[in-house]
């Protein structure tokens, strides 16, 4: 099966107004992030090494955030290649009053994914949870049955043409591998309504990848087993079923060791396998040996993808700790992302890194090394300065640690481009430009920086000659090592 080719009137439309829009405005598309052509980037990023071993890598995000956060959107913008609606595209979400469809923040979120050339997971159409109000306890099972098919012909068919992947059924096994007994089950009378779905997605939007997503499938058991009992027998009865979901939302240390043969297995069906929620969630407080496990886990499950043709890629159900449905699902327990709070890489992504193959930038390994080195001196910084270019452009993030022993109220750090770099715009931080000195000073929200904490801001900009990288750094005067 060929996937995600075709166009649908409604998803040209959408792609040309995106482009119309980066035309006009010289990047910006509604207030998203835009990246050109990852070709001749300097810098290693999720997306580029994970291509180069034939797999995405996605990110679930959430419509609010791309447009009202840009740190999470140019992170969104310039390190995956995949994006899943985290809510979005689910029933409560597109059709909250019954009849009338919302579109709106699922559109905006594939065309801020077509803008940086990224591709979409759809997520989700048949699941007992967040639905809309007015649909359980309401209705017969004839008119549940009609109401389901009339949701996912109308749904699949809008986005036609703009989804490599359709999570199609969504968690319908309990932990004992017997199904959920949900509205849907009832309706249909049994696991028919899985069948059914799947055809009825099929015929709407025939180059989609078609999943079944479940959590607790990531290594061989009694669920993931009965998972794929269903598989192959939709496959002998001709359902189109094309895919496999494990979402992989972990609790530290669990990831199963027999990941990649689980994948196999599924692999061996004909299936493709897609890793859709990865997050790995710690106890809290987070410690260094937490976050060490943390980058062993996410580095195993990257190489059990890895190890089979057949799995597509990796999505991780967001970007930061301070963004995530797993502080308020799970008391107790937090940190489960790549990200900190503050969009400080942790070791689980340089751990990603270099299970793609890539290398763990020298400057922040060094700035990690040199920050856990400094002692109880009164000031001190170390700087990480992360560009990714293309003909004539450029983002750069930057982190900036404090490893002196006091806090910062305030700060301002300075620095020269030895290019021709021009900065057009910032975020955590106003930066002001003169030849070729920077200084940027703190937003109102990140002035303070505990010692041994750390703060991240960045820009986009243009070049001509030269887009080589600052490397000498000073924040509130003081030289950074
Ligand atoms: C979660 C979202 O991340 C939250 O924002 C929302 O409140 C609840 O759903 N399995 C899934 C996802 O398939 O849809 C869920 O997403 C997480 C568990």
């Amino acid at each position: 099966m060929k996937a995600g080719t075709g166009r649908g009137g409604g998803a040209r439309r959408r792609v040309l107004a995106a482009l119309a829009a980066v035309a006009l405005t010289g990047g910006a598309v509604a207030g998203a992030v835009v990246v050109a052509s990852q070709a001749g980037a300097a810098t290693t990023t999720l997306r580029s090494l994970a291509e180069a071993k034939g797999k995405y890598f996605g990110v679930g995000a959430e419509e609010s955030l791309l447009t009202g956060n840009s740190s999470y959107a140019n992170i969104a913008a310039t390190q995956f290649d995949m994006i899943t609606p985290g809510n979005e595209m689910k029933w409560a979400s597109v059709e909250a009053t019954q009849g009338t469809y919302t579109w709106g923040p699922a559109d905006q979120m594939v065309a801020f994914a077509t803008a940086n050339n990224e591709r979409v997971r759809g997520h989700n159409l048949v699941w007992n949870s967040q639905l809309p109000s007015w649909l359980p306890g309401s209705f017969t099972s004839a008119q549940l049955q009609a109401l389901l098919q009339k949701h996912i012909t109308d749904e699949v068919t809008h986005f036609k043409g703009e989804i490599y992947t359709w999570d199609v059924v969504n968690e319908p096994f309990n932990g004992d591998g017997s199904y959920v007994q949900d509205l849907w089950y009832n309706a249909f009378g049994g696991n028919n309504y899985i069948a059914d779905a799947l055809t009825w997605a099929h015929a709407a939007d025939p180059n989609a990848l078609l999943c079944l997503n479940d959590y607790n499938i990531e290594g061989v058991n009694t669920k993931s087993t009965a998972m794929y009992t269903l598989v192959k027998s939709l496959l002998a009865a001709g359902v189109p079923i094309s895919c496999v979901g494990l979402e992989s939302h972990f609790v530290l240390g669990s990831v199963p060791s027999d990941m990649q043969t689980n994948i196999a297995r599924f692999a061996a069906l004909g299936v493709h396998v897609q890793i859709t929620e990865v997050d790995d969630r710690i106890l809290l407080p987070a410690t260094t040996a937490n976050l060490a496990q943390q980058a062993t886990d996410y580095g195993n499950i990257v190489t059990a993808c890895l190890g089979v043709t057949l799995c597509d890629g990796v999505t991780v159900w967001g970007i930061d700790d301070g963004n995530t449905w797993v502080t308020s699902t799970f008391p107790g327990y937090g940190a489960p992302l790549m990200w900190d709070a503050n969009y400080v890489t942790k070791p689980a992504y340089n751990a990603v890194v270099t299970a793609l193959g890539g290398t763990v930038s020298s400057t922040s390994a060094s700035a990690s090394a040199s920050a856990s080195a400094t002692g109880g001196g009164s000031s001190g910084c170390t700087v990480a300065y992360v560009p990714n270019q293309w003909t004539g452009g450029f983002t750069a993030n930057v982190t900036v640690k404090n490893t002196g022993s006091a806090a910062w109220s305030a700060w301002t750090v300075t620095f020269a481009f030895p290019g021709d770099q021009k900065i057009t715009n910032a975020w955590n931080a106003t930066t002001t430009q003169s030849g070729a000195a920077v200084s940027a000073v703190n937003m109102s929200y990140n002035g303070s920086v505990a010692a041994g904490a750390s703060t991240n801001f960045g820009f986009q900009g243009t070049w001509t000659s030269s887009d080589a990288s600052p490397t000498s750094f000073k924040v509130n005067g003081t030289t950074c090592t």
